[in-house]
């Protein structure tokens, strides 16, 4: 929620009777690239969750009319959002609410360990290597695309 809050974003609760907490929606602005965006920064839903037993009564489709009215407020035009493969249910929910499907993918990370010499390793890494950038976007040692950059690709 941090994260979300610093990038300028918001985040919606649901409640119920006495206070209780039965829903939220997380809405970050995203600098970077996002597939499919015309605009940046763009409005990115980074959560959406409504209690199990909260759910089919109309919660979901609240919260997402609250952070799109908070967006339109702010002059937005696009909300951009994502779901993972497996989930079939929030892919369809995402479609029955309006939003478009860009592109489906799967990313890869590998964890790069230093080889000895011995082993038919490289020895040292040269001075000057490339650094730990924060966030796991980007190449390391090159920054990701600066914002106000636009272009297609990534997750929906
Ligand atoms: C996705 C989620 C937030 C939806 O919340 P919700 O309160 O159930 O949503 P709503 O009741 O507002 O439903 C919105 C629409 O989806 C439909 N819908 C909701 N659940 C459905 C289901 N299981 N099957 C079919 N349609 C469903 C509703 O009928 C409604 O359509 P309508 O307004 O045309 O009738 C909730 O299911 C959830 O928390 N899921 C687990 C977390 C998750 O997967 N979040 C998305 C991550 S990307």
């Amino acid at each position: 929620m941090g994260q979300v809050l610093k990038s300028g974003g918001a985040v919606f609760v649901a409640e119920a009777a006495h206070n209780d907490l039965i829903g939220f929606a997380e809405v970050s602005l995203r600098q970077d690239h996002v597939d499919g965006a015309a605009i940046c920064p763009v409005p990115y839903l980074e959560a959406w969750f409504v209690k199990a037993s909260f759910r089919r009564l109309g919660v979901g489709r609240s919260l997402i009319a609250a952070v799109e009215q908070w967006a339109i407020l702010r002059g937005y035009t696009q909300l951009a959002s994502d779901a993972v493969l497996e989930n079939t249910l929030s892919i369809r929910l995402h479609k029955l609410l309006g939003f478009s499907e860009i592109d489906r993918n799967i990313t890869f990370l590998k964890t790069l360990k230093m080889q000895t010499a011995k082993n038919g390793g490289l020895g040292s890494p040269p001075s000057g290597g490339p650094g730990t950038l924060p966030g796991n976007s980007g190449v390391a040692g090159v920054p990701p695309s600066a914002p106000g950059s636009l272009n297609e690709s990534d997750s929906p």
